[in-house]
């Protein structure tokens, strides 16, 4: 459905994720009727360019990033007039610097929904916010959109907070996470709760164990800077798989409303066991990538792309329980790396095996995949009785689903619900203050012990699985790595 007119005003609207995600995403939702003809993209940068040479940029963006589908050359121009570039440097608090944003939000009336998203380093967040209280940006009717890492631990996550707190409400501020903007994480919900099938076997009692992967074929090219300060704990573990493990393990929340669903996930990340430094060394596995081959061609190793020597992880696993008597002892595997063999991301449930007597010998494991990205779907598999045996002995069978949309559309990219749930007001798939400070709390010792070199660092050939030690380690609680399994 259309939203109400609004302004977005993009602080970082030259670099990558505005090109890449943001003014893509926000052309889809014009393609599907969701924007409304004045609604208003402003642009801003401290890049010295005219609105014209903005334009031109978005313009090449959409044209390299859009799927051939949905690229539309009239529809582009329409999309084009929408921006505007204002030179501004969000820090700077002598009020000239501010004129032309002001200028240009002149033009819409006063009560107009106003989005403000930050897609600049966190450390930022908090100036650029009391600059817009200080300069009277700040209206009733607008909202902040804080991109991720919000924080590299919870000091700095809990200053970032506190920070903009003071000069927008909570419910104006719209953490995001870009996983659950994906249509597939919101499956989760959606099998676990519309399903009988799931919803009564989904405990301690009949699974053995939840994997959830985010491996990427890429490395981290043109990206070193920031991801060395980060590290694959930090960048996807922290909030993207922490999410998903949440979706997977909640209890049932009162209804969809933001904070039902909030409130049972944040329960989860507060009953997760916590792994104090001296259980990180068996609980966790840490590893960079060394030189390897990805598609016949030989790619450098990470210290080779960084050229610098360097302690951050590329590949992490963490092995995390959630004590709830619906979890107990159930062990979730998180698992993410960088320059792995395919880019796959996906949760698989190993249900317990039955024991039975009728067949001789047990069946295998019954298994759920769910498949976030790519190939968006779910398969099955389960134990069926093989045809052209004699007997009544078992084999494996399977079944498939797709996710995708009846319609044979293309499943929306992850930033176009989220962009437009912000300016809609409705922050339930974005990320509340406590849910961040939760999640760094359970991964800071684990990044304390790694950063004062306790667990040695394992190493991975770009475009292979990952550490060979990875396998030892899953082996511990007695299961596999999906890749490693049958079926
Ligand atoms: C981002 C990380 O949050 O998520 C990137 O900073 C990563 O390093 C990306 O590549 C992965 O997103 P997706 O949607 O491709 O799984």
């Amino acid at each position: 459905q259309q939203t109400a007119p609004f302004d977005y005003v993009i602080f970082g609207a030259t670099g990558d994720l505005t090109m890449r995600k943001l003014l893509p995403a926000l052309y889809n939702q014009l393609r599907i009727g969701h924007v409304p003809e004045d609604a208003r993209i402003i642009g801003t940068a401290r890049s010295e360019l005219s609105t014209e040479e903005y334009r031109t940029r978005a313009q090449e963006a959409l044209e390299h990033f859009l799927p051939a589908p949905h690229k539309d050359a009239a529809l582009i121009e329409r999309f084009l007039k929408k921006i505007h570039y204002v030179t501004l440097d969000g820090t700077k608090e002598d009020p000239a610097s501010w004129d032309d944003l002001h200028t240009v939000l002149k033009q819409s009336p006063a009560d107009r929904i106003r989005v403000f998203y930050f897609s600049t380093a966190p450390q930022l967040f908090e100036a650029i916010s009391e600059n817009l209280h200080r300069f009277s940006f700040i209206t009733p009717q607008s909202r902040v959109v804080l991109e991720k890492p919000i924080g590299t631990d919870s000091a700095s996550a809990r200053a970032i907070n506190e920070g903009v707190s003071r000069f927008f409400k909570e419910e104006q501020i719209f953490r995001i996470d870009h996983y659950l903007g994906k249509e597939t994480v919101q499956d989760i919900i959606a099998l676990r709760f519309a399903n009988p099938v799931f919803n009564a076997v989904w405990s301690a009692e009949h699974i053995q164990s939840i994997q959830i992967t985010a491996a990427e074929t890429v490395g981290v090219e043109g990206r070193a800077a920031y991801y060395d300060t980060s590290g694959a704990l930090r960048d996807m573990i922290q909030n993207h798989l922490l999410q998903v493990l949440s979706l997977c393990a909640m209890e049932a929340p009162a209804d969809l409303g933001a904070d039902s669903v909030r409130d049972a996930k944040v329960k989860v990340l507060k009953a997760l066991r916590p792994i104090p430094p001296e259980k990180v060394a068996s609980e966790t596995l840490r590893a960079q990538y060394i030189t390897g081959t990805m598609d016949d061609v030989k790619v450098p190793g990470y210290l080779e792309e960084l050229g610098d020597n360097s302690n951050t992880e590329t590949y992490a696993v963490m092995r995390a329980y959630v004590d709830t008597p619906r979890w107990k002892d159930v062990p979730f595997y998180i698992r993410t790396a960088k320059r792995s063999h395919k880019k796959v991301s996906e949760v698989v449930v190993t249900f317990k095996k039955t024991a039975s007597s009728l067949f001789g010998k047990d069946g295998e494991h019954n298994r759920l995949v769910i498949r976030l990205q790519p190939n968006e779907g779910f398969g099955l598999a389960l134990n069926i009785k093989n045809p052209s045996a004699a007997d009544f002995s078992l084999q494996h069978g399977a079944m498939d689903g797709r996710f995708a949309p009846a319609d044979g559309s293309l499943i929306p990219d992850s930033y176009e619900r989220l962009m437009l749930d912000a300016v809609r007001g409705y922050p339930a798939l974005f990320i509340r203050r406590d849910e961040v400070e939760a999640a760094w709390a359970w991964v800071e010792p684990t990044l304390q012990t790694w950063a004062a070199n306790k667990v040695p660092m394992t190493h991975y050939p770009a475009g292979s699985y990952g550490p060979k030690e990875a396998r030892a380690f899953i082996a511990t609680t007695g299961d596999a790595w999906h890749e490693d399994m049958k079926n």
